[in-house]
């Protein structure tokens, strides 16, 4: 294995730990998380073995859509700190050897961007194409965010009689990137982040910047190369920079975003369709969709990777699943019509749907961080944290974090009443689920997670290495193996409620394997092993030869 890789093509073999500023730690007991309370949990993070953090927008911002609707992209939102803190609080992650991404939400700004407020104020203001105006609405582009809150992606603005455009809310205009100037303005963003010192971007909406459906002023030619030029322009501001990006879209479009074959455009996309086809297997207990949707997705280019991940900050959405399977995962996870969103998504945590902390929940975190890939985990999963469903909307999973069974589980000394957002309850609150107790406890799910993200980090052909599906004769085991550099690491994984076994023909040159995450030897006879799994149990076993 060639480890000096791996720093350099760093977010190959990262472990990515979302987190938003305002519900992590709040400093100053006014009830909001904050950078300062941030700066006191790195350690936390450093301990968990993440090597990268991705910062949910921070940015001034009326918080209409939490942050995603940014009224300054140069920024904090007072609330959270300062520009100096943001430089410290980089310098003591960086201490740790932690790099940081923040979200790059271009796509569009609020409505109280002063830039939207001068475009709106006549058809002839200076900045009036920063953003798409027509005089009648369309139906294109086609599809809506929020169909719960949208009727239309078109907005009449009474003040000049003419419609612009949100992909999103409508207090959420879209930016108009076939204006040079507003791409001007977006790599100024890139670059004054990358000069305080942040190592890349997570991207927010990508498919909807680059659109051109329905979109008279589009970006000429092809969207994607003013993709690589961006991605080209944060390599020169900063050598390692990484743009990840969200991307969910149809398994035709997935390789254009990393730049086809070159590489040259996403270092990373989201795997969304990996993630939904894998809740369909975990509802079923069955490996099938899992393995045809690894057999299906494009090859990565060499440079690049998926961010794999079980629940981000959004809903679980299952829209690429048929409306079949898709009724499979709501039963399974989200019975509740309050549980479920938009029609395709469910509003729920991974821990309450895989029924708190246990075999079935460990197992699906293993299954996840061994997928070709980087993991991204979102802040709290380390314990296990729930939603809260008295929030509304996709809001009930952002809850703020808890640290300890003490007021306000240790997020914030403040009265209850003036938290950002109120705590998750019941089983899944503070009292059951925290920070403190779980560093005590050497069973915890929290030690199983600092465990599991070692181990991964030891693992690189996961991140690295070409999979190929491993059949077994039993539906419920989901077995592939990865090579890399002449090492090869089988992961297997039963998603049944019974034990479950498989042969394993690990090649004739096999001696025998290293289970890594029991950290135990194990040899093999002519080459087979036969492998005996407990219900919900998961292996990795790097194939040790002759
Ligand atoms: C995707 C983000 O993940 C989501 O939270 C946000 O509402 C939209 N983009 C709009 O920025």
């Amino acid at each position: 294995m060639r480890l000096d890789y791996t720093s350099d093509l760093w977010w190959k073999n990262a472990v990515i730990y979302c987190l938003d500023v305002e519900t992590y730690a709040d400093s100053d007991g006014d009830g909001v998380g904050d950078f300062r309370g941030l700066i006191d949990r790195v350690d936390h993070l450093a301990d968990l073995g993440v090597t990268c953090l991705w910062l949910m927008p921070f940015y001034p911002s009326p918080n209409r859509d939490d942050g995603y609707d940014i009224s300054d992209f140069y920024g904090v939102d007072p609330r959270l700190g300062t520009l100096g803190d943001v430089v410290e609080f980089l310098r003591t992650a960086g201490d740790r050897g932690i790099r940081v991404i923040v979200d790059l939400v271009v796509n569009h700004t609020s409505d109280e961007h002063p830039w939207f407020t001068e475009s709106r104020s006549s058809r002839d203001a200076a900045r009036r194409d920063w953003y798409v105006w027509r005089p009648e609405p369309s139906d294109h582009p086609a599809g809506l965010a929020f169909p719960d809150r949208e009727t239309s992606n078109w907005q009449r603005d009474r003040r000049t009689g003419e419609y612009y455009l949100h992909r999103f809310y409508r207090f959420q205009p879209d930016l108009n990137i076939a204006n040079p100037a507003v791409r001007d303005e977006i790599c100024k963003i890139a670059a004054f982040w990358l000069a305080l010192g942040v190592s890349g971007f997570r991207m927010d909406a990508v498919p909807f910047l680059l659109e051109v459906d329905g979109i008279p002023e589009h970006v000429d030619g092809d969207p994607k190369r003013w993709l690589r030029r961006l991605r080209a322009f944060v390599g020169r501001r900063n050598g390692e920079a990484m743009l990840l990006g969200e991307v969910n879209t149809a398994m035709k479009d997935l390789s254009s975003y990393f730049g086809d074959a070159d590489g040259d455009a996403l270092h990373m996309e989201f795997a969304f369709l990996l993630n939904q086809s894998l809740w369909l297997s975990l509802a079923r207990g069955a490996a099938e969709p899992l393995e045809q949707i690894i057999g299906a997705l494009p090859v990565v280019p060499h440079d690049n990777a998926w961010a794999t991940f079980l629940r981000n900050h959004d809903e679980l959405t299952l829209d690429q699943l048929t409306v079949s399977q898709r009724d499979e995962v709501f039963a399974a996870f989200g019975p509740k019509p309050g549980m479920q969103l938009y029609g395709h998504g469910l509003r729920r945590r991974v821990a309450t749907m895989l029924g708190g902390d246990g075999p079935r929940l460990r197992m699906a975190w293993s299954l996840m961080f061994s997928l070709p890939g980087t993991p991204v985990v979102f802040m709290g999963d380390e314990i296990g944290m729930g939603e809260q469903l008295r929030i509304p909307d996709r809001y009930a999973v952002r809850v703020p974090m808890q640290w300890s069974r003490g007021r306000n589980g240790g997020f914030s000394t403040a009265a209850a009443r003036d938290l950002v957002r109120p705590l998750a309850g019941g089983a899944f609150g503070p009292a059951e689920v925290n920070v403190a107790d779980q560093r005590r406890d050497p069973g915890s799910l929290l030690r199983f997670f600092r465990h599991l993200t070692r181990v991964r980090r030891e693992t690189p052909e996961l991140g690295w290495g070409s999979s190929t599906l491993i059949e077994t004769a039993d539906p419920a085991l989901f077995a592939h193996r990865v090579e890399w550099e002449g090492s090869a690491v089988v992961a297997i994984h039963n998603l049944a409620d019974r034990p479950a076994t498989a042969d394993l023909d690990l090649g004739p040159s096999a001696a025998g394997v290293h289970d890594l995450l029991a950290d135990a030897e194990e040899p093999a006879r002519r080459g087979r092993l036969s492998v005996s799994l407990e219900a919900y149990g998961g292996r990795w076993l790097r194939v040790r030869r002759r």
